[in-house]
């Protein structure tokens, strides 16, 4: 009975595979004209929040990839982080029959979404962050459970196993932002000397984290230790350890290598953040799209290289090159 289900299901994922494939088979490509210049694709990159400098490297990647390849690229969505901005904004890029988009899967509704674009024959790959149960092509980005894990170790590595920690997430709701607060709890959850002791919500904005890691301040004083797990968070908190903390007092471990985040880690603000590879995120998910336009058959998932950075992995200052300068 387990059998037939299992082979029944199987049956069943394949023909939706092979129908998908056809549909996006099915859309060819007009050359499209923009400025008097002549391309042969137009994908649209629907990114969380467009002023942000983490996307504006993701943007970068996919532009890089977009003119290699001959591909319009448009970057557009919500400027501040809002979801039916950024809903409307994929439905729009359908409406208008683009070749390919390229966005994250952020939370439950943007399954039937995803869902519906491909039933019309555009094709989607994920970026950032995943929604494995849509019927999305690809998902390129981190591997966000696993780099919440590495960054639970890494703070028992650095607390010798002892510390009070509040948490300061992007959101409560969010794929990613759940992922990467799951596996830093996994991570530390049989560690005795290491305790959660609060975890807040910044909506990916660096003054609200600011606001959140002063109230965790003022509500808990045997906090030691913060983990935010977006690229503004970590910024906030140090903001606000920098100003009402004596220097060591406070464990900070974050997020992404923004400018100002590795400032904070020379400064020794921040001790450790979690890297992420944006740049190549956008690259290699105009590379996918191209991929699947041509038939080719492409990974369901694409994991980024994601590790821990500590100042001691940072040249001295700023410009020159890692092992040192003349
Ligand atoms: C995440 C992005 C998010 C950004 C917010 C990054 O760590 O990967 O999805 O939009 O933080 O600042």
């Amino acid at each position: 009975m387990v059998y037939m289900a299992g082979v029944l299901s199987f049956i069943v994922s394949c023909s939706f595979t092979v129908f998908y494939g056809y549909m996006v088979l099915a859309h060819k490509p007009a050359e499209v004209k923009d400025g008097g210049i002549k391309y042969k694709y137009h994908f649209v990159l629907v990114p969380e929040e467009m002023d942000n400098e983490y996307w504006r490297l993701v943007e970068k990647g996919a532009q890089a990839a977009a003119k290699k390849y001959g591909v319009l690229l448009e970057y557009v969505g919500p400027k501040q982080a809002n979801i039916d901005v950024h809903l409307k904004t994929i439905e729009m890029a359908a409406v208008s029959k683009v070749d390919g988009i390229m966005t994250q899967g952020l939370d439950d509704q943007f399954t039937p979404l995803i869902n519906r674009v491909i039933e019309q024959g555009i094709p989607v790959v994920t970026v950032d962050t995943d929604t494995e149960n849509s019927k999305r092509f690809s998902y390129i980005g981190t591997d966000n459970y696993y780099s919440g894990y590495l960054a639970g170790k890494a703070l028992i590595a650095d607390t010798k196993g002892h510390a009070n920690v509040a948490i300061i997430t992007g959101s409560f709701y969010k794929n990613h932002q759940q992922e990467r607060v799951k596996g830093f709890k996994d991570a530390v959850k049989s560690e005795k000397g290491i305790h959660i002791i609060d975890i807040q919500e910044s909506e990916i904005s660096r003054v609200r984290a600011a606001e959140k890691a002063y109230q965790i301040l003022q509500n808990h004083p045997n906090v030691n230790a913060f983990f935010g797990t977006s690229a503004l968070d970590g910024v906030g908190i140090a903001q606000v350890v920098e100003q009402y903390k004596k220097p060591g007092q406070i464990y900070i471990i974050s997020f992404d290598t923004l400018p100002e985040t590795l400032e904070y880690i020379r400064k020794g603000t921040i001790q450790a953040t979690v890297v992420q590879e944006p740049y190549e995120m956008g690259y290699g998910a105009v590379k996918l799209m191209i991929d699947l336009i041509n038939g080719k058959k492409v990974p369901s998932i694409v994991h980024t290289d994601t590790r821990i950075l500590r100042a001691k992995d940072l040249p001295l200052t700023r410009g020159d090159k890692a092992g040192g300068g003349k």
